[in-house]
């Protein structure tokens, strides 16, 4: 479905600061080597990333869903002196290769991939993050969002990608696809929860930024 007016994004990325030298070489990387490219955040939407990590200024990043690593590099541009991204991701193909994209941007000691199933990694974190961004497997938004949540510090930061899932969300529930309709179960459970207040940006897929009250 196309949500925007072809061209917008292209606009916005006219006009936008270019990026880095490594992230171009991780989009080269993720178009010829991984079956869904389309699952890295690029330019427009990794250059928000690095401005709200440079507003936060967090200590403690957790991003869960790595893939090839473009949005760990954007969200590690504001950590203090001393902080620490933990990235997660269940293959270790890709977090191999993340670890060589890493070295290169001089962020290896910075961020740390953790490999393996994000429920079960998470479950075993004993941090207060203040910045997380939700980037894996649909149908356990909520389950990482209610993992993570307490957490997050009060007045920290979440984000969730995909929340408008392709514009599938606008349509009638009988015809969204099992990932739409956790997104569409995600979307809602936010907004009913008292804890965060929240605002979903219509950017690229979608992306909710939420703040812990
Ligand atoms: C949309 S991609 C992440 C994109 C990346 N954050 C970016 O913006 O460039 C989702 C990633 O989540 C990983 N993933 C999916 N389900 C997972 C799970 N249950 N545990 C850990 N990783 C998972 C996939 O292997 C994939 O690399």
């Amino acid at each position: 479905m196309e949500l925007f007016t072809p061209g917008l994004e292209a606009y916005a990325g006219h006009f936008t600061t270019p990026e880095m030298p490594i992230l171009s070489e991780i989009t080269a990387f993720t178009q010829a080597h991984t079956p869904r490219p389309g699952m890295m955040s690029g330019h427009v939407q990794g250059m928000l990333l690095r401005m709200i990590s440079l507003m936060i200024r967090p200590k403690y990043v957790l991003e869960i869903g790595t893939f090839t690593g473009y949005s760990a590099i954007c969200l590690a541009a504001g950590l203090q002196p001393g902080g620490l991204l933990i990235t997660i991701d269940r293959d270790e193909q890709l977090h191999a290769q993340c670890k060589t994209f890493f070295q290169q941007a001089g962020l290896a000691d910075v961020i740390r991939p953790i490999t393996g199933n994000a429920r079960d990694v998470l479950s075993g974190l004993d941090y207060t993050f203040d910045l997380v961004f939700i980037d894996a497997d649909k149908e356990n938004y909520i389950a990482y969002y209610e993992a993570v949540l307490p957490s997050v510090r009060a007045g920290g930061w979440l984000l969730a990608d995909n929340v408008l899932f392709h514009g599938e969300v606008l349509q009638p529930e009988d015809r969204q696809s099992k990932p739409a309709r956790a997104i569409q179960a995600f979307n809602a459970h936010v907004a009913a929860d008292d804890r965060v207040e929240q605002v979903l940006l219509t950017i690229r897929d979608g992306l909710m930024l939420m703040r812990k009250k």
